[in-house]
C-alpha cells in the first residue's frame, strides 16, 4: 500500500481573535482551482459563517500565485451538458453569500477564477508583484464566476471591456488606479498586513459590521433610493444593540469597547 500522504489542497488556520486564514495549497498547479480546492473553499467559507468564534475570513495563496483559474485539465473535460449541471456554480454562489466580511491578500497569478475569486473579497490588497487578468478570451471562452459583472462594478466599462476582450493582465498599481484593489504592499509584507486589517475588523461590534458589509452589497445591487432606505432601516436596527450602548458610552468615558456582539 502507498504511504505517500498527499498535502491539503486548502489549509485552513483559525486564528485565536477571530480571524479565519484559508491558504490555497496546490502550488505545483499555481493553485488553479479544481473542483476539490473550490469546494473546499465554500465549505469552510460557510462553516466560518456558522462559527460564532469567526469574525472575518481571510483567503490568500503563496507569495508568488493566489490562483492561476479554473484548472483547465478540469474544464477541458466537460461538455455543455456538464457545463450546465457544473457544481461549482453553487460552491461560488455558497462563497458569495458569506455574511461575513472577507479579505483577500493577492500575491502573484490572480487570473480567470483566480481574479474571480479574489472579487469575491469584500476588500482586496495585493503584493506589488500581483497580476489580474480574466484570460478565458484565449481559450475562446469568457470568464464564467462572475468576472463580467463583478470586474464591471470593480474597475469600470473601459477596463472591464479591455481585460475581458483582451485577456491581457494588468498589474498591481493599474489595480489599485481602477478600484479593484485598495492597498498595495510588498509581498512578503502582505500577509502580515491583510491580517492587521482582518484583526481590525474583528474587533468591532459584529451586528454593525455585518449591517455595513450588506449595506455596500446592498449598494452595488440596487439603485440609489433602495441602497438608502437599506442603511437607514439598519441603522436605525443597530439602535438597539448593546453594542452601540457600549460603543457611546465608552467615548464618553475615554476608554476602548468591549464589544460583545450583542
Ligand atoms: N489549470 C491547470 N493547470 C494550470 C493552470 C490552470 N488554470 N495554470 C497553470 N497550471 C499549471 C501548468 O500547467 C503547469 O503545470 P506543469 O508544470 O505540470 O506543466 C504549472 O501550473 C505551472 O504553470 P506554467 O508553467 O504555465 O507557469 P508560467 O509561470 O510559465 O505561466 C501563467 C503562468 C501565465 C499563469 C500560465 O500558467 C497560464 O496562462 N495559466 C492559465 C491561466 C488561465 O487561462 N486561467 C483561466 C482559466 S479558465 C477560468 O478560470 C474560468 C472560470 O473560472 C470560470
Amino acid at each position: 500500500m502507498s504511504s505517500i500522504k498527499s498535502e491539503p489542497v486548502l489549509l485552513i488556520n483559525k486564528l485565536s481573535n477571530g480571524v479565519c486564514v484559508l491558504t490555497l495549497n496546490r502550488p505545483d498547479h499555481l493553485n488553479a482551482l479544481n473542483n476539490a480546492l473550490l469546494s473546499a473553499i465554500s465549505n469552510h467559507v460557510s462553516l466560518a459563517n456558522e462559527d460564532e468564534d469567526v469574525a472575518v475570513i481571510l483567503i490568500t495563496g503563496n507569495e508568488k500565485t493566489f490562483a492561476a483559474g479554473a484548472d483547465i485539465n478540469e474544464m477541458s473535460a466537460l461538455d455543455m451538458q456538464g457545463v450546465l449541471l457544473d457544481k461549482r456554480v453553487s460552491y461560488w454562489q455558497q462563497i458569495a453569500a458569506s455574511k461575513k466580511p472577507i479579505i483577500a491578500v493577492v500575491n502573484g497569478y490572480a487570473f480567470g477564477g483566480g481574479c474571480e475569486l479574489a472579487m469575491h473579497a469584500d476588500i482586496i490588497i495585493a503584493g506589488d508583484n500581483a497580476k489580474f487578468a480574466q484570460p478565458e478570451i484565449k481559450l475562446g471562452v469568457m470568464p464564467g464566476a462572475g468576472g463580467t459583472q463583478r470586474l464591471l462594478h470593480a474597475v469600470g466599462k473601459s477596463m472591464a471591456m479591455q481585460m475581458a476582450l483582451t485577456g491581457e493582465a494588468i498589474d498591481a498599481k493599474q489595480a489599485l488606479k481602477s478600484g479593484l484593489i485598495s492597498e498595495i504592499c510588498l509581498p512578503e509584507l502582505s500577509l502580515e498586513r491583510g491580517l492587521t486589517l482582518a484583526n481590525t475588523i474583528a474587533q468591532q461590534a459584529q451586528l454593525a459590521v455585518a449591517m455595513i458589509k450588506k449595506s455596500i452589497q446592498t449598494a452595488q445591487d440596487t439603485d440609489l433610493n433602495t441602497g438608502l432606505a437599506f442603511e437607514r432601516q439598519s441603522f436605525c436596527l443597530l439602535a438597539a444593540t448593546e453594542d452601540r450602548k457600549e460603543g457611546l458610552t465608552a467615548f464618553k468615558e475615554k476608554r476602548q469597547p468591549e464589544f460583545k456582539g450583542r
